[in-house]
C-alpha cells in the first residue's frame, strides 16, 4: 500500500493509489514565474494533477548552489509557492512542498552518488554553464546538483517529470543514475521520463536566448499590468523588418510565436504581419493585452491568497508531512539493500 494513504493524509480526497506519479521541481531563484516557466512547464504540471498523483517541490537546496542569502531563498520560495497556488495548483488533489522540509532527499542523493562516475557529472551542460557564469563560486554542490535532482524524483518513484527542454540532460542523467543503482542493488527505482509541452523552449524578450530570469529577458506573468506591458513592448521582433511597410515573417518573430499560445486567431495575426497590414508595435500591444487578460484571474487570486496569513506555509507544511512516510520508506529500503544501519 502506498505510504500516501497513511493516516497523516487528510481524508477528504486521498490521491488514488493506482495512478502514476508525477514530480517536478522549481527553484526559488525568482519569486515570480515567467512566461517560459508557464508555457514550458507550469501549465503542464497543473493539468497533470487531474490524472496523476502529483508532487511538486520548491527546490531550495538546489537554489543554494547560486544564492547565498537565506532571506532571499525563503522569500522567493514563499512567493513561488504562492504563484503555483494562484495558477491552479490544488492542494486538495496534489502535493506542494519545500525540498528542505524533506531532508531525506539529501541522504538519498548521497546514496545514489556512490554509483555515479565523476565524469558523468563533470560533463553535465548545466555544470559547464555555471562554471562559466559564476567562476568565483564553483562550489561542490554545483557538481552534484543533478544527483540531488535524481534523488528528488526517485525518492517518490515518480514516473513522469514535466520540465522544459533545458532539463533534458538532467533527466537523462536521472535515468542513468537510477539504472546504475538498480543494476548494482536490484530493480527498485522507476526510470523517470521527461514530459514536454508544445512550447518546450520559450525565447526571451531578446528574441534570441531562452527566456530566463538570469538573462533579464523575461515576461513575468503575474506582475502588475504596467510591468508586463513594458516587458512585452521591449521585445525584439523580426530584425529584418525595418520599415512599417516591410512584410513581417511570423515564423521568425518571437511576438508572433507567442501569439500561438494566447488565442486561437493567431493565423489572422500572422496574416496581418505578412501583408504589413499591422506593424510590430500593434502586434506587441495585442500580445501584452492578452497576457494581462489571460493571467488576470491568477493575479487576483495571488493577492487574495497573500492576504491569508500563514496559508502558504500551511500548504507547504502539510505537503511535506504527507510525504514523510513515503520518503522514509524509500530511504529505509535503499539503506537495507546497501547494508546500512542496524537491524
Ligand atoms: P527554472 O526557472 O529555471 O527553475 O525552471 C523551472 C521550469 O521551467 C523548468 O522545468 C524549466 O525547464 C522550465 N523553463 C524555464 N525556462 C524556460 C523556457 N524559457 N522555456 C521553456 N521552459 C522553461
Ligand atoms: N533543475 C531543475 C531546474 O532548474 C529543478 C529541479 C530540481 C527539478 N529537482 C527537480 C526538476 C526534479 C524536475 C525534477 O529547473
Amino acid at each position: 500500500m502506498s505510504a500516501l494513504s497513511s493516516a497523516q493524509q487528510p481524508s477528504a480526497s486521498p490521491p488514488a493509489l493506482t495512478r502514476d506519479r508525477v514530480f517536478t521541481g522549481i527553484q526559488p531563484s525568482a519569486g515570480l514565474p515567467h512566461l517560459g516557466n508557464y508555457l514550458g512547464m507550469l501549465r503542464q504540471a497543473v493539468a497533470m494533477q487531474d490524472r496523476y498523483e502529483a508532487i511538486y517541490c520548491i527546490v531550495d537546496y538546489h537554489a543554494l548552489t547560486s544564492i547565498h542569502d537565506g532571506t532571499v531563498i525563503r522569500r522567493n520560495g514563499y512567493q513561488m509557492a504562492l504563484s503555483w497556488l494562484a495558477l491552479g495548483f490544488d492542494p486538495d488533489r496534489a502535493i506542494l512542498f519545500r525540498q528542505s522540509d524533506r531532508p531525506e532527499h539529501v541522504e538519498l542523493a548521497y546514496l545514489l552518488s556512490t554509483v555515479v562516475p565523476v565524469s558523468w557529472v563533470e560533463r553535465t551542460p548545466s555544470f559547464k554553464e555555471k562554471r562559466r557564469d559564476q567562476p568565483q563560486d564553483v562550489n561542490h554542490a554545483l557538481l552534484t546538483y543533478p544527483i540531488l535532482q535524481a534523488a528528488d524524483i526517485a525518492i517518490y518513484n515518480a514516473r513522469y517529470v514535466p520540465v522544459g527542454k533545458d532539463q533534458t540532460a538532467h533527466l537523462e542523467l536521472s535515468r542513468e543514475i537510477v539504472r546504475a543503482w538498480n543494476a548494482r542493488y536490484g530493480e527498485y527505482f522507476v526510470e523517470p521520463e521527461a514530459v514536454f509541452t508544445d512550447s518546450p523552449i520559450v525565447k526571451g524578450t531578446d528574441g534570441l536566448k531562452k527566456m530566463s530570469k538570469s538573462l533579464g529577458n523575461v515576461i513575468e506573468i503575474l506582475a502588475e499590468p504596467d510591468v508586463i506591458r513594458k516587458q512585452v513592448m521591449r521585445m525584439v521582433t523580426d530584425t529584418q523588418r525595418i520599415l512599417r511597410t516591410d512584410p513581417g515573417r511570423p515564423e521568425v518573430c518571437n511576438v508572433c510565436q507567442l501569439h500561438r499560445f494566447l488565442g486561437d486567431d493567431y493565423e489572422s495575426i500572422w496574416d496581418g504581419e505578412r501583408s504589413a497590414r499591422t506593424g510590430c508595435v500593434d502586434t506587441k500591444r495585442l500580445l501584452a493585452d492578452r497576457i494581462i487578460a489571460f493571467f488576470a484571474e491568477a493575479r487576483e487570486r495571488r493577492q487574495e491568497l497573500a492576504a491569508r496569513p500563514g496559508y502558504v506555509d500551511e500548504v507547504l507544511r502539510a505537503g511535506a508531512d504527507r510525504l514523510a512516510p513515503l520518503a522514509r520508506q524509500t530511504l529505509a529500503e535503499c539503506r537495507e539493500r546497501m547494508g546500512l544501519g542496524g537491524r
